[in-house]
């Protein structure tokens, strides 16, 4: 007990000097008060509060670098395995060769435990790794990288409270060279990055869009690249053996998108799973790799922005079955 309270301590005092960081920089919190600085145990907890929830509900990444159970609806994060990684993608999910997500729980031999939160924010916004490797592109940086400085350092600052887990991943067996399929991103953008205003709800609704990378579902691939013309149509496909699924078509087109659902059938789709007794049974071959049960208890207000930013779209015609078999 005395051990643990100890750690804790430490673990304040680095969320305390990662905090005082952030009062430094420019903030762009659109709420009043959030980094008061007479009282710092109040802003902590804001801060991990919100990494919890963009960790959890909205980047998702637990979902990649966590044990997913199959055997019920959208595969739940398997409970104890936060963050260990170890999960194996490849043609699955049209990997160029094999990655591993990798273990980000604060564990210093084989998690992040010993990164700087400068070494991690670069992973997460530039996909370059501690020791300078590039990391493919499945790893969403190339849409972390508009998030605001304040949401990723809140993320890292979440991370470092998840339990050390000292699980040791494969290396990755890439088929191409990472450095050149996916360019390293340039660095400044991080520092300029705004959080819209929720008043402008669409483009709010895109920076959530952008923070959850729904795009490298939700677009056909070509010969490697997302098909630029066929942004968020839909039809990439996910073959997990047990079943196979077509990402939907998510632009305003009436006949193949959907350009014919309301807001509120919208907010009701994603609002489905806040009952586990509605995913818990085995769906069989109609399951889907989208995180449904991770997106589900996004805010009711941050479901109907992506709502009004994905209105916002071009329309494309792209008929998609969503299973095929
Ligand atoms: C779509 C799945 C996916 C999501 C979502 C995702 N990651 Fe990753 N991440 C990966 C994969 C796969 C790798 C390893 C890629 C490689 O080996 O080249 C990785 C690598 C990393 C690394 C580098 C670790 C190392 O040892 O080099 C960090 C840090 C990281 N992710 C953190 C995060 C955080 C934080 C989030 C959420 C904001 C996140 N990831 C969301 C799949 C994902
Ligand atoms: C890991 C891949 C993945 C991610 C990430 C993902 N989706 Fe999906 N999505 C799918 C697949 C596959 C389907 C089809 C199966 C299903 O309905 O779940 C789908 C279905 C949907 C549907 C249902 C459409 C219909 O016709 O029933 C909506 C709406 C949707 N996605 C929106 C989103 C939004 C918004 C995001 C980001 C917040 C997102 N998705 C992120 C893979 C993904």
């Amino acid at each position: 007990m005395k051990k643990k309270s100890f750690l804790f301590s430490i673990k304040l005092a680095i969320l305390f000097s990662t905090l005082l960081l952030l009062i430094n920089c420019n903030s762009n919190n659109n709420e009043t008060g959030t980094t008061n600085v007479s009282n710092p145990q109040d802003s902590i907890k804001k801060m991990l509060a919100r990494g919890d929830y963009l960790v959890n509900h909205v980047s998702r990444c637990l979902t990649c670098h966590s044990q997913r159970n199959f055997n019920q609806f959208s595969g739940p994060v398997v409970p104890g395995t936060e963050g260990m990684g170890g999960e194996e993608f490849g043609k699955n999910y049209h990997v160029q060769g094999i990655v591993y997500a990798r273990n980000i729980t604060p564990d210093t031999v084989n998690g992040i435990g010993s990164w700087t939160d400068e070494e991690i924010a670069r992973a997460i916004t530039r996909g370059i790794s501690k020791n300078g490797d590039t990391i493919y592109r499945m790893m969403p940086f190339a849409h972390f990288n508009q998030m605001s400085k304040e949401d990723v350092y809140s993320i890292i600052a979440y991370l470092r409270t998840l339990k050390p887990n000292n699980n040791k991943v494969p290396a990755r067996k890439l088929d191409v060279n990472a450095a050149a399929v996916y360019p390293v991103l340039k660095s400044s953008s991080l520092e300029a990055n705004v959080k819209p205003d929720v008043m402008e709800m669409a483009k709010y609704g895109g920076y959530l869009v952008a923070s959850a990378a729904c795009m490298d579902c939700h677009t056909p691939i070509k010969n490697g690249e997302y098909e630029q013309d066929k942004l968020f149509s839909g039809g990439l496909q996910f073959n997990m053996g047990s079943f196979v699924a077509n990402s939907a078509n998510l632009t305003p087109d009436s006949a193949t998108g959907i350009g014919s659902w309301s807001e509120q059938m919208f907010l009701d789709k994603f609002k489905l799973y806040r009952d586990p007794a509605v995913y818990s049974a085995n769906p069989g071959r109609n399951n889907s790799v989208m995180p449904w049960t991770a997106f589900t208890n996004m805010d009711d207000f941050d479901i109907k922005a992506i709502y009004k930013y994905l209105r916002t779209l071009p329309p494309v015609k792209n008929l998609v079955v969503k299973y095929p078999q």
